[in-house]
């Protein structure tokens, strides 16, 4: 599978979580869409992008299992948050609700939206490891409150790569009549992502993760009671549209035009769409989650920590997060893992504490496995150099 993708082949790469990775025959269709956008860019921007944009919507709504007009394509996830924050109508008082799982860059819009507007951000600590769904969900509630204006939550997180219960958490926020926002960055394509079933008020991911689509590729789904409320990040001519470009949504109208740009990423999402299919990805799926199961329970071996999932292997899908001895220099470990075995894969802090993060995709076999397994022990038993 690994010559199926344009991946340096003397690499171990374990880290598809933090950009993804894009197979040959996609990325084939992604040249051939910047082929065809040169070749006429008048005919191609001017008249028939519309259609093209069109089609790409519904092969992922199909996906997504979601009307095709309740998504937009953007370049990446951030760029949905930022959405959803500039259209909040925020003040004084109001609270937005986050946890202590979420991204860096997603912190930021938060804090950033609240340091504009006065309103607060909450942040609720999700404690490891987690025990069951409802406990995930009762302690996310501990935070909110009658200020609460949005939940903020990740589908899979990234520093701990937890799959929340996010359909559990959402039928909640809806019963207390309170908005709820999905980051699913890094769910589509390493799980099933049904919206309809989900039930947020506001989704987006990334297609340039999981679904291994070219980077550049992402949604926002909106649903269809709160999409008037949408504002453009980039106001362009989809504000005050000319009667003959406009989609008919003032949604995709607002969000799909701001200034010339390559769509050619978001046109490729069908083709991933279809290589998936092609290679009968569900099975592959199953076989890379299996692998997991197999690496982190080694892992907790080698390092003589438990893993954060309880043991519960629903809590992760084909990415999983691993605490490592509290005296390990997380940037030294990374470092003499790709340096002596070519070995990517990210090493960090989070909430004070070193960890691992390993991703299995359908590229990695499982030699590549066992010698990431063999190159971890050896550092821990010793190369190992401690913080302090
Ligand atoms: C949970 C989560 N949310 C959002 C993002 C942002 O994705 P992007 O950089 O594609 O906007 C990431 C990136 O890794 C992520 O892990």
């Amino acid at each position: 599978m690994k010559s199926k993708f344009l991946l340096d082949p003397d690499v171990i790469f374990l880290n598809h979580g933090s950009f993804g990775a894009t197979p040959r025959p996609v990325f084939d269709v992604y040249l051939d869409w910047q082929r065809k956008l040169e070749k006429q860019p008048v005919l191609f921007l001017g008249r028939e992008l519309q259609g093209y944009l069109e089609q790409a919507r519904i092969s992922l709504g199909h996906y997504l299992n979601t009307n095709p007009n309740n998504l937009v394509y953007i370049p990446n996830a951030t760029f949905g948050i930022n959405i959803i924050a500039r259209s909040l109508d925020l003040g004084q008082g109001d609270e937005i609700l986050i946890t202590n799982h979420e991204y860096g860059a997603c912190q930021r819009v938060w804090r950033f939206i609240c340091k504009k507007t006065g309103a607060s951000l909450i942040k609720q600590a999700i404690s490891l490891p987690v025990k069951d769904d409802d406990d995930i969900v009762d302690q996310l509630w501990r935070g909110v409150s009658q200020r609460t204006k949005l939940i903020f939550v990740s589908h899979i997180s990234s520093p701990t790569a937890l799959a929340f219960p996010i359909e559990e958490i959402c039928a909640r926020a809806r019963q207390n009549d309170i908005p709820i926002m999905i980051d699913g960055a890094h769910a589509p394509g390493q799980t099933k992502v049904d919206l309809q079933a989900i039930g947020a008020d506001y989704y987006t991911g990334n297609c340039h993760k999981w679904m291994m689509a070219p980077k550049g590729s992402a949604f926002l789904y909106v649903r269809p009671e709160r999409q008037l409320s949408i504002e453009p990040l980039i106001v362009s001519w989809g504000w005050e549209p000319e009667p003959n470009i406009s989609t008919g949504s003032q949604f995709l109208d607002y969000l799909q035009t701001w200034g010339t740009r390559d769509h050619s990423a978001c046109l490729s999402v069908p083709a991933a769409i279809q290589f998936q299919i092609d290679y009968k990805w569900e099975e592959v799926r199953a076989g890379c989650h299996n692998l997991l199961k197999y690496v982190v329970h080694k892992m907790t071996e080698i390092t003589g920590l438990n893993d954060i999932y309880s043991g519960s292997e629903g809590f992760f899908h084909q990415m999983a997060a691993l605490p490592l001895p509290e005296d390990v220099d997380t940037l030294h470990l990374k470092d003499f893992l790709y340096e002596t075995a070519r070995i990517e894969i990210p090493c960090y802090q989070w909430e004070g504490h070193p960890y691992i993060r390993i991703s299995v995709q359908g590229y990695n076999s499982a030699e590549e496995i066992e010698q990431f397994l063999l190159a971890l022990k050896f550092y821990i038993s010793h190369e190992r150099r401690g913080t302090g």
